[in-house]
């Protein structure tokens, strides 16, 4: 049987490019094991954290050392950022697992696209309205997702003459309160995000944040719990149970995030099963609302004194090492790591064809 040539695209531009280091181990393994051996072939493929594409021997020789490649200036100098590895031509389906902007954003996507070439997850448009946290609350908010109170902020209101600014600041102290959530629009992994409790903490984190970003979201913050769902599958996707990330630090930070033994994961979430069936049916929501395909992990905050809940966010390349939350869950809901892959090749090859 002719094996199909998976290419497993990792690393990128972005601050997450050693959690994609890890999870492109992961899926490479699983790729290489069982059944999944005589259906596919792997050619890894590595972002440098400046944007140069390496071919399969540097790709691999990541993936063995599980750290970034850093090149000499010397044989940095031999590349051009726009010169593809030639073995990209051989690619019967990509599998990009970049995280974070210039991999989750849609810009590689359409790139794959152009190269008209199926490829694993969601095409450009949904990937660019899931990474834009304005563009994400737009699109959750007419398909009816209930989510926190927020304020949309323009970084030249920040940068601006010194009237605008505090006008700013009160209109957010006015609708919204403390404590409130200052977060970049377009980042993730909590980079740029503050959780803000005075006038003079807000104005520090909206300052800092607009130094990562030109568009800013201010968000009331609420007391909840945090839960997360999985979905699979193109127009008829399906959810997975439930999981629970809890911390005990301030908020879901990037330390918290990145450190082990910060965050446990609870799988499955203890949750009243009316609850848990509302979490899976706006998961599927909200995919359909940014127009997903193959996978996404989608996030929640639920009040349990109220009983409600509110989404957070859609994150359509989630973490996807062997302990990350995407995983897990489904292989909770009964579909485990090397088969998840699989399948989410097959709904790459279907979406091809009925796209
Ligand atoms: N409105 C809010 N109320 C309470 N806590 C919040 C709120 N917004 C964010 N948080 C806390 O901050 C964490 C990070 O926020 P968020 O999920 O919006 O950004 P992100 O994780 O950086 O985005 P991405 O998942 O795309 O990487 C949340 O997991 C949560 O702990
Ligand atoms: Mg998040």
């Amino acid at each position: 049987m002719t094996k199909l040539k998976v290419g497993l695209l990792f690393g990128g531009c972005s601050g997450e490019h050693e959690v994609s280091i890890s999870s492109a181990r992961a899926i490479a393994q699983a790729l290489k094991s069982g059944e999944n051996t005589n259906k596919y072939e792997v050619l890894p493929f590595y972002i440098q954290k400046n944007g140069i594409w390496q071919g399969v021997e540097i790709a691999q020789q990541v993936l063995a050392a599980g750290s970034p490649y850093l090149p000499t200036d010397e044989q940095q100098g031999k590349h051009n950022l726009w010169q593809f590895p030639s073995q990209a031509s051989e690619i019967d389906v990509w599998f990009p697992i970049l995280h974070g902007p210039n991999g989750e954003d849609g810009t590689v996507q359409g790139l794959l696209k152009l190269m008209q070439v199926p490829f694993v997850g969601t095409p450009a448009l949904g990937s660019a309205v899931g990474m834009d946290k304005l563009a994400m609350k737009t699109a959750f908010a007419q398909a009816g997702l209930p989510q926190v109170k927020y304020i949309a902020v323009n970084r030249s209101q920040i940068y601006s003459n010194p009237c605008v600014f505090p006008k700013l600041c009160d209109e957010i102290e006015a609708t919204l309160g403390y404590p409130c959530f200052v977060k970049p629009a377009n980042l993730g992994s909590s980079v740029g995000i503050a959780k803000v409790r005075s006038r003079a903490q807000l104005e520090t984190a909206l300052d800092n944040a607009a130094s990562y970003d030109r568009r800013l979201i201010v968000e009331a913050g609420v007391v909840a719990r945090e839960v997360e769902c999985a979905v699979l599958g193109n127009d008829q996707a399906k959810a997975s149970v439930v999981g629970e990330i809890t911390y005990t630090s301030d908020f879901y930070d990037y330390q918290t995030k990145y450190t082990a033994g910060q965050a446990d994961l609870i799988i499955p979430a203890s949750l009243p099963d009316a609850i848990t069936t509302q979490i899976q049916e706006m998961a599927i929501k909200a995919f359909a609302a940014v127009d997903g395909a193959g996978l996404a992990r989608v996030d929640f905050f639920y009040v349990e004194q109220t009983g409600e809940v509110l989404i957070n966010e859609i994150n359509t390349l989630p973490g996807f090492t062997t302990t990350s939350m995407y995983p897990q869950l489904w292989a909770a809901t009964g579909i485990p790591f090397s088969e998840l892959v699989d399948q989410l090749i097959q709904l790459a090859l279907e979406r091809k064809v009925n796209s």
